[in-house]
């Protein structure tokens, strides 16, 4: 009897993590189409901090920082731009760290001349190897920001700007607006400029805190659906039991069509290829190898071995982009055996557990100078990593597609899964893909909740 209830109340309990997983999975589905809300990095964002660090006879000097809060999240080549609008009749004077891409129309100025008098002035950080005396900390880095899990010594950005013809004190002094961030696309939406307690600076031998005269920040985050209206990232899966290779969903990121679209892919072994690569050598727009599903990236998933206490599962990502190595890239995969990871080989993990109840999401990335930078298409073009995983005897099975990823991101993107009912199954198992499975939970939970309401 009694062990009848302790294991009653142990699936009643995973049970109901597993609805909280489900209804966070719905909701995030139904949000994350609308909303710059991520389910698995809730608190994500990039902070602009604007700190005046001294006022001038016209103006003040500034040093402008974004943190990258993003767990997962990060900004590669190109880099980053920001944008804003001036309050009044503001100019720049003079940047270091960064510089504005247009100068603008300053023949209103006599003698020294402005670096920017645009009323929307653009940002763009130097390159790397920018002379000393133009630099200053966290600068010249071609814009690249790391995520703040992957690497949060590099997550951030700065640039001091001199601004004139704005206010001189912080009762005149009016905040920019319109603040606009490109990752270099579109995807991050800011918020308006909130002035905030005064950043303090302390010397790097801890003996001295100065502090700025004024500080705002300004808070932007991302929405994948303003991003990009095609998917970049598709996911295949297979395994031990059953030699079907699930492949990625057809035209995931696109069609192979040579009529509407001629030259929108290459094939790996086509004579024109270097010609075509060299063609496009300062575009980032994607110069993919012809694949049915089109996608840049695909993740592999193959459950490769079963053993009595553990089982193991072989990832690979695979890179079809002919003009993109990716640098510093990462994955993120929820599945709900992750709480019971034991090892990994070759790539970093981290556990993300945005729910502290729930621990069925790592993020994984590559290990610097071996594997962390994700080659262009070709030979080279693959990483990849084994984890073997502690079975939980009361939940783990292989039945109904339960060793396959719930879902699974390439830095920050979501990738696009086979449909259920598509997944490699047992041998002679039942046919009921994986959905099927709700039905009877929900109609449980359901009764359970009436039985709860009425006790
Ligand atoms: C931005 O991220 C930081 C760090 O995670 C967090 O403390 C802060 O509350 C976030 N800001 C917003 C507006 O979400
Ligand atoms: C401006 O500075 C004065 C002191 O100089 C301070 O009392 C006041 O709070 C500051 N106002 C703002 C908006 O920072
Ligand atoms: C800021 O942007 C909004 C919408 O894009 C626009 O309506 C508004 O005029 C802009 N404000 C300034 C000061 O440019
Ligand atoms: C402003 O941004 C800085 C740096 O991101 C952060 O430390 C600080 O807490 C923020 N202030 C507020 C009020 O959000
Ligand atoms: C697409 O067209 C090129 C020539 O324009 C041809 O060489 C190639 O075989 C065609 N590919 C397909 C899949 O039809
Ligand atoms: C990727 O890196 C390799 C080796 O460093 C280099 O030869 C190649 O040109 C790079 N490709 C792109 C698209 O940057
Ligand atoms: C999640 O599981 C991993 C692997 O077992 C463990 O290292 C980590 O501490 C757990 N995290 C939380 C928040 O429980
Ligand atoms: C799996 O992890 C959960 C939570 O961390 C723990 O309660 C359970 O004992 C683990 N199971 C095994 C077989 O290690
Ligand atoms: C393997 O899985 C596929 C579904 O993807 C199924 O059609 C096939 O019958 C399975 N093979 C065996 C031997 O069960
Ligand atoms: C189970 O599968 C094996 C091989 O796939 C087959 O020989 C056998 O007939 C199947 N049994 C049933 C009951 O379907």
């Amino acid at each position: 009897m009694a062990f009848i209830f302790s294991s009653m109340a142990g699936s009643i309990s995973k049970l109901t993590s597993f609805t909280i997983l489900l209804l966070f999975l719905l909701f995030s589905f139904i949000f994350s189409s609308t909303e710059a809300y991520d389910a698995l990095d809730p608190n994500g964002n990039i902070t602009i901090k604007w700190d005046v660090i001294g006022w001038a006879p016209d103006g003040y000097v500034a040093v402008v920082t974004m943190f990258n809060f993003q767990q997962y999240r990060h900004i590669q080549a190109p880099g980053w731009t920001l944008g804003w609008t001036w309050a009044k009749k503001e100019v720049v004077w003079s940047m270091l760290g960064g510089q504005t891409t247009e100068q603008g129309d300053c023949s209103r100025f006599k003698g020294n001349i402005p670096h920017c008098c645009k009323k929307d002035p653009t940002v763009v950080d130097l390159l790397p190897g920018t002379p000393y005396n133009q630099q200053i900390a966290n600068c010249c880095k071609g814009g690249v920001i790391n995520s703040w899990a992957q690497d949060p010594a590099n997550a951030a950005s700065s640039f001091q700007i001199s601004v004139g013809a704005a206010g001189t004190t912080n009762k005149t002094v009016r905040v920019p607006k319109n603040f606009t961030l490109k990752a270099p696309g579109p995807g991050y939406t800011c918020g308006p400029a909130k002035i905030v307690k005064p950043t303090r600076f302390v010397t790097p031998d801890q003996r001295r805190v100065t502090q700025a005269m004024m500080t705002w920040n300004v808070t932007c985050t991302y929405s994948q659906f303003l991003s990009q209206k095609t998917p970049t990232c598709c996911v295949s899966l297979s395994s031990f039991y059953n030699e079907t290779i699930v492949p990625c969903p057809t035209c995931t990121c696109g069609c192979q069509n040579n009529i509407t679209m001629p030259g929108s892919c290459v094939e790996g072994d086509s004579p024109y290829l270097a010609s075509a690569i060299a063609g496009g050598k300062n575009s980032y727009t994607p110069l993919v190898q012809c694949t049915t599903h089109m996608c840049p990236i695909r993740v592999h998933w193959h459950v490769k071995l079963n053993y009595k206490e553990y089982w193991r599962v072989k990832i690979t990502v695979t890179n079809f982009n002919y003009r993109m190595n990716y640098t510093q890239w990462n994955l993120v995969v929820q599945h709900p055996n992750f709480d019971n990871l034991t090892k990994i080989f070759s790539f970093n993990y981290k556990s993300l557990s945005p729910y502290a109840a729930i621990n069925d999401t790592a993020m994984l990335w590559g290990v610097k100078f071996y594997n962390d930078l994700l080659m262009q298409a070709g030979p080279l073009g693959n990483v990849q990593s084994e984890l073997l995983l502690r079975k939980d005897k009361a939940t783990f099975t292989f039945d109904k597609g339960w060793a396959f990823p719930r879902r699974i991101y390439f830095n920050g993107d979501n990738c696009v899964m086979p449909p259920p009912d598509a997944y490699p199954w047992l041998p002679n198992a039942s046919s009921r893909p994986i959905i099927s499975l709700l039905h009877p939970i929900m109609t449980f939970l359901a009764s359970l909740a009436f039985l709860l309401a009425y006790a």
